[in-house]
Parts: structure tokens; sequence; C-alpha cells
């Protein structure tokens, strides 16, 4: 049987009934938008996110366009975000009509370079074209950015900052969420993700009571919430009493029921993928580039990335033994036309142009078994030629 990249099928197998009749409860209840479980759910995710406040929404894309748009950013306006990343990083800024700026990574984590962030900054302050006004920091393959760092040159600077975390819902820094430096975190529920949903979901975590209130009105196009209406009086439901342009962003109740569902076993599911991750470093860590993690952090590691001269061969030698593999991510984003007339940091990208032409992905989950992996670590060793 062909090893699976992600075993879905595995964690379906040991949630079981509940999740089943969690899903035929909303089919049943006929709640299919802003149900019960929407709030259950966004308690749930404070508490384990150590957030205040949770919102909800529609994809991990939303939930980044989401703070830009109660933040006022638009034209005119620079956020400062990596090159090495999921398109959608930097997508939401050009969406909101403001201008992303690429900054490096570091070459071990390959999370937002904070010396490369500052030196873009004071760049465009003195070009004097653009008005810096947000950081998004990514944590890229599941584990935690430098956010001591980011989060002190952001200050210094006097900028927004969002923790990126569709690939590292969980992951900690210290023993802290990124929100604890960020203003919001946010989040995908992807399929694939950490901690995925049966479609599209995501969500912002916040800490400032006055921004999730914009955020909660936001997401259903821009109507009236209880600040809006403080004072004043209106006779009709206030859903369609609309202050301020917004969309449609919310998430699907029935998603709601699945990630209920899901996070009650996530921690345990964050610890098996960290002893998946640590039997790769032993097995591998002489033969490849195996990934560093940031000290003190605990990746929940949507990726297992390593760095080989010869990716594309290894790529080849692994799909003849039916062991998927991935590129993440080939093209960095600066690099793709639509994203290259954006401005990119002083002296270019080296890290991330590297990074692009090196990493390799090997099948990451949960459930992923002992000896599969073994057989993993053994066809790699075999193509590096120094089988133990
Ligand atoms: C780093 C990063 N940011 C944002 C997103 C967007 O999330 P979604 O696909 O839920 O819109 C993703 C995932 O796809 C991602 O990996």
């Amino acid at each position: 049987m062909p090893i699976p990249f992600i075993d879905l099928q595995a964690q379906r197998k040991r949630l079981g009934e509940p999740l089943e009749a969690a899903i035929l409860e909303v089919v049943r209840s006929g709640a299919y938008v802003m149900g019960p479980q929407i709030g259950q759910l966004e308690a749930a995710l404070g508490a384990f996110g150590q957030a205040p406040h949770v919102l909800s929404c529609g994809s991990g894309t939303e939930a980044l366009m989401l703070p830009l748009m109660a933040w006022g950013i638009g034209p005119g306006d620079a956020v400062f975000c990596p090159s090495f990343t999921f398109a959608a990083t930097a997508e939401v800024v050009p969406l909101v009509g403001a201008s992303p700026v690429f900054v490096d990574i570091l070459p071990d984590t390959y999370n937002m370079d904070a010396d490369h962030l500052d030196a873009a900054i004071a760049a465009v302050k003195a070009e004097g074209k653009l008005t810096p006004k947000a950081v998004i920091a990514v944590d890229l393959f599941g584990q935690p950015a430098d956010y001591p760092a980011i989060s002190a040159v952001c200050q210094k600077h006097g900028l927004k900052l969002i923790a990126d975390s569709a690939q590292g819902f969980g992951c900690t820094l210290g023993g802290h969420h990124p929100l604890h430096w960020a203003d919001v975190a946010t989040t995908s529920f992807f399929p694939a993700k950490p901690l995925g949903c049966y479609g599209d979901g995501g969500a912002v975590l916040s800490k400032d009571a006055r921004l999730h209130d914009l955020l909660v009105s936001l997401r259903v196009h821009g109507q009236a919430v209880k600040s809006d209406l403080e004072g004043r009086t209106f006779d009709h439901d206030p859903k369609y009493l609309n202050m301020r342009i917004g969309m449609n962003a919310r998430m699907d109740t029935i998603q709601a029921a699945v990630l209920l569902q899901k996070l009650a076993i996530f921690a345990d599911e964050i610890e098996a993928r960290n002893r998946v991750a640590d039997r790769y470093a032993q097995g591998l860590g002489d033969v490849v580039r195996t990934p560093a993690v940031i000290d003190g952090g605990i990746s929940v590691w949507a990726q297992y990335t390593i760095e080989i001269d010869d990716r594309d061969g290894l790529a080849a030698h692994l799909k003849a033994a039916e062991i998927p593999t991935a590129v993440y991510y080939p093209i960095p984003i600066h690099k793709q036309g639509v994203y290259s007339v954006y401005p990119v940091g002083p002296g270019s990208l080296p890290a991330t142009m590297a990074a692009a032409e090196r990493v390799i992905s090997l099948p990451m989950h949960p459930y992923l078994e002992a000896d599969v992996q073994d057989q993993i670590i053994a066809a790699i060793r075999a193509f590096a030629g120094r089988n133990a």
C-alpha cells in the first residue's frame, strides 16, 4: 500500500462514531450558519491558545485579511512579510490595496529574520513612498517565529504584528503561544493543517476587545455590533444596519462541530508529531540537513522538511519506492509574476532563494507508524549513499 503523505483517515478512525454524530447533529439541527457550535469552538480555541478573544471565520486567508481591514490598512501602506511562505500570507496585502514588502528568512528555521525586517522597514521609511503599518510573521512548517526579536522591531517602529500561524496553531515559545507577542494570531483549518476541519475554516485570536468587536462586524458585512449601538436606537434587526465595508467570512457550523472533536485530541497529536519528528532526526541527522527548532520552541510539525543538494533526485528515488514527498515552496512569492512588482528588503533575499532550491518535505502526521517511518528513513539513507 502506498504510504500517505498525511493520513487523515487514521485520525477519522480514532475519532470514530462521536465525530460522525457531531456532524449529523448539525445536519438535523438546521443551524448551518452561526449555530451554537461556533461559539463553543471559539471558547475552546481561546482556552487552548491562551487567547482572550477568538473569531472563527471561513479560511486562513480571511483570518489574515480581517485584521488588516479592521486597522484600515490600504493604499500607500506597507506590510512586511516573508517570501518563503504560502501565497496567502502576502496575497491579503494587495487585496486591501496595500503593498507587501518581502523580508528574508533565517536559514536554519525558515522563519522571518528580525534584523532583515528592521533593515527593510528603515529602507521603506528612508524612501518615503510607502508608510510602514504592519508585519506578518509566519510560523512556517509549524514552529514559532522569533517573536521576541520580531515584536521588538515592531515596537521600535510602531507597527502592528500579525502571527500567521496557519501552519503553527498550537506551537509555543517558552510556553507562550504567538499571541503573547503579536496583536493578533491567525490560523487555517484547511484539512491538511495540524488542526484541520473537513473543508475550509480559519480563526483570528486577539487580545483587544474593541478589535474583536470590529472583526465580528467585518465578518458579516460590517453589520452593527453592540459598541456601534451604544447611545443610539435602531428599531430593526441590527443585522441590517451596516456600519462599515465588510464581507461574508463566516465558518460553517459543521466545520465547528468537526473541530470541537479534533481539538479534544490535538494536544495528544502534537506530542505524537514530536515523536515522529524526533525519530526522523535520529534516523537522518547524519545524512541530510534535518530541521532546527528555535530555542525554547515546540513545533506542531505541519511539515517535516529536510535539505539535500539533489532534492529532485531524492524525490524521484522516493517516488519509485511509493514514498510521497512535496516541495514547499519551489518559487518564493517575490519571484512569482504578479508579486514581482512589490518591493524586497535590502540586499535581496539570499536565504529565501537558497531554501527554495533545496527543501523537500517528508510524510508527517501523528499516526505515522514506526516501521513505516523506518522504511522512509532507510530509503533516504540508501539514496544518500551512506546506508548505516
Ligand atoms: C502560511 C499560510 N498562511 C495562510 C494560509 C491560508 O489558509 P487557507 O488556505 O485556510 O485560506 C495557509 C494555508 O493554506 C498557509 O500555509
